[in-house]
């Protein structure tokens, strides 16, 4: 059985009270089983003061981005070591707004995912067509080629541990989720891709999450499915006791 895993990406949310806060109401409220697995996403300055508040618990820390160098002339950046350094045991790599925004592509985020493995973070790498996408008919194969470049090069034990989320791009902050049978369609496929392109053992045993839009009213139908393994979510995410809610579907 796949565990679930929960996110919550804050994106640039919250102050550093107010992260430490929630990380105070939350921290003894996660289900400690092997069910479900509790992650949060949190901007890079709260990192380290999330961490130390969380040590010892079953909520796990995360970053939303990282440079896939070791180390350089790279003004602005943080490096996959200073995450590792600092107790962050997640990195979300490859969201849609940083390939939008911050020209993050297929081939940054391959080498991501192979920097974050070099220093033994679990890469959460972000996966979705737009709107234009889904009504061309491109999803499935825009998104097989996005998971495609994204896990190339790891070895099958790698692939088998990153976590895929698939978020249609029409689906984040918008309020539309997608329905639970057009996620589970496209993480099905995505399943088939890992299957084709590593192996049935490895595709039976990644796990894939779907994001955009997910609350408590709606993740129970999405965890329900066959190949939604959990889900990664902003907006619900940010209050305390909607991010135990949504964790708790997840048992
Ligand atoms: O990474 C989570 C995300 O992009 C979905 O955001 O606010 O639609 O849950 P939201």
């Amino acid at each position: 059985m796949r565990k679930k895993v929960i996110a919550g990406n804050w994106k640039m949310n919250k102050t550093l009270a107010e992260a430490v806060q929630f990380v105070e109401d939350t921290k003894n409220r996660i289900p400690a089983n092997d069910q479900v697995e509790a992650v949060v996403c949190a901007p890079f300055l709260f990192l380290p003061a999330l961490v130390e508040k969380a040590k010892g618990t079953d909520l796990h820390i995360a970053a939303q981005n990282m440079h896939f160098e070791a180390s350089g002339a790279f003004t602005g950046e943080v490096s996959p070591g200073m995450l590792k350094d600092a107790g962050v045991t997640y990195v979300v790599l490859g969201h849609s707004e940083r390939r939008a925004y911050f020209a993050e592509t297929d081939e940054t985020v391959n080498k991501k995912t192979h920097a974050a493995f070099n220093v033994g973070l679990t890469p959460i790498v972000c996966v979705g067509e737009t709107l234009e996408q889904r009504e061309n008919n491109e999803t499935m194969d825009h998104v097989e080629a996005q998971v495609k470049r994204a896990i190339a090069g790891l070895s099958d034990e790698q692939v088998k541990q990153v976590i895929i989320a698939y978020e249609p791009i029409w689906a984040i902050g918008t309020g539309k989720t997608a329905t639970s049978e057009q996620a589970n369609e496209v993480c099905t496929h995505i399943r088939k891709v890992v299957k084709a392109n590593v192996s049935e053992a490895v595709a039976d045993s990644v796990r894939i999450q779907y994001g955009g839009s997910v609350k408590p009213a709606n993740v129970k139908e999405l965890l329900l499915r066959s190949d939604i393994d959990g889900a990664l979510v902003g907006g619900a995410s940010l209050e305390a006791d909607s991010f135990l809610q949504l964790v708790e579907a997840g048992v």
